[in-house]
């Protein structure tokens, strides 16, 4: 397989996220985010690692666009931290924090690169969480300023936007499971957090697209192929209401389908209800140009009637002894390429970005290198499958690997290595792993 088979035009990245990488988390004026706060709290992070440092990405951009540049990459995706353009969510602009996006937008320019900017990727100011976060009513009048200034501020140089990473991820942990900053649990959270999500997503390309000429809009979704473990209907029913959950509940408003509800299951019932009563349906649609698809494992599932709500349980990759990344994720390039065809058979997504896609084995750092065969395997792989799908005819425009260097792993803390670049976060020393030169030599042959 060669980078060339993709097309000339094919668009090949890598990505990070702000509070993952940047650190820096009160410098030069940046607001505290809920994950300052949800790390302070006993229990919540692995080995109680906190995100306040991380890669230092905030002081070390310059070298570490060097580090994308080197490894043969054009695109740099990056997520803005809100908190430091706005540090209490509203009102008053960071100059400080701007200067900062301006500065990293211009080395990208300066070096070729092109920056793909996400908007938000799971850092919400904390000021805005004591308000009630992504579960308030005020949530879409908050996150509009935060687009705007970001359209405003960046706009003349910034084409190529990603409105929200994930909203399944982050309103599932963080608003529904707990695990995830900030750490609420219950419906009461979880269902007005997915609405304001969904109308967040179009609302914030609508803004872009009034505000920034020439725009390439797009938002990234998680996507994992949901498998009934059996074939009982039972279980076939449980694969469903799974599937609704981990890959339709937020494309399918976006595009004009509303709420996916063709399968019986009363908590999508309830998220209907609640939407009827907020009205502004016509509002979740958005006219995106890409849509980012990431996916990160294949799930099967079985019927389980004692889970509350969703009535189904995982049956994990690892007691169906299927081979998995050290997250315990099961690795399966074929059902990658069955996702990316799934979300081609919308027939109205006009083009999809792989806008992450990458795996964490523990690597071992010996003599200055990082021998990490098994996620060359998995690149391999998975690209394999792009290509498949690509050359069937999905309308796949590019692939971003997860992520540039080992960082802050959210509740994992700084163990769960997904880099192609190794971090001592003792010393900040980069070294490359082999994965990464692996790229280099797929890129530039
Ligand atoms: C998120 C990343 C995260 C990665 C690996 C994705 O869902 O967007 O921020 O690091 O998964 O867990």
């Amino acid at each position: 397989m060669q980078a060339k088979q993709f097309g000339n035009d094919f668009l090949w990245g890598v990505a990070i996220a702000a509070a993952q990488n940047e650190g820096a988390y009160n410098v030069d004026g940046r607001g505290l985010s809920i994950w300052d706060s949800f790390a302070r709290r006993q229990g919540k992070i692995k080995g109680g690692d906190k995100p306040f440092t991380a890669c230092d990405f905030y002081h070390r951009y310059k070298d570490d666009l060097l580090l994308v540049k080197a490894l043969g990459f054009k695109v740099f995706r990056f997520s803005i931290s809100w908190s430091r353009i706005l540090p209490e969510g509203i009102g008053r602009v960071n100059k400080e924090g701007v200067a900062f996006y301006n500065r990293v937008i211009d080395e990208c320019l300066l070096l070729g690169l092109i920056p793909y900017v996400t908007l938000y990727h799971w850092d919400l100011p904390q000021a805005l969480e004591k308000e009630g976060g992504w579960a308030s009513h005020q949530l879409l009048k908050w996150f509009s300023r935060f687009v705007t200034v970001c359209s405003e501020e960046f706009g003349d140089r910034v084409k190529d936007w990603i409105v929200l990473n994930e909203p399944m991820g982050f309103t599932s942990l963080g608003y529904m499971i707990g695990k995830h900053a900030p750490g609420k649990i219950g419906l009461e959270y979880f269902l007005p957090a997915v609405h304001n999500a969904v109308m967040a997503q179009a609302e914030g390309g609508r803004i872009l697209r009034h505000l920034v000429p020439k725009a390439h809009i797009g938002t990234s979704f998680s996507c994992s192929e949901a498998m009934p473990f059996s074939n009982k209907e039972l279980d076939i029913q449980a694969a469903k209401r799974a599937d609704i959950l981990l890959n339709r509940l937020f494309i399918e408003p976006s595009l004009g389908r509303g709420y996916p509800n063709d399968v019986d299951f009363p908590l999508i019932d309830k998220l209907i209800l609640h939407n009827k009563a907020w009205k502004y349906t016509d509002k979740m649609t958005f006219n995106f140009d890409f849509i980012g698809v990431q996916n990160y494992f294949a799930l099967t599932v079985k019927h389980n009637p004692l889970i509350p709500y969703v009535q189904l349980s995982e049956v994990t990759a690892k007691t169906r002894k299927v081979p998995v990344t050290d997250m315990g994720w099961e690795i399966n390039a074929d059902s990658f390429y069955r996702i990316l065809k799934k979300y081609w058979l919308y027939g109205s997504v006009k083009e999809i970005i792989v806008s992450e896609g990458g795996a964490f084995f523990k690597d071992e750092l010996k003599n200055g290198v990082v021998n990490d065969a098994h996620r060359i395997q998995y690149f391999q792989d998975y690209l394999q499958a792009m290509l498949k799908a690509k050359q069937e005819g999905v309308n796949v425009k590019g692939y971003f690997a997860w992520t540039l260097m080992d960082n802050f792993e959210w509740s994992e803390g700084y163990k769960a290595r997904f880099g192609l670049v190794h971090v001592d976060f003792k010393t900040q020393l980069r070294t490359i792993k082999n994965s990464g030169y692996w790229w280099r030599s797929f890129l530039t042959r």
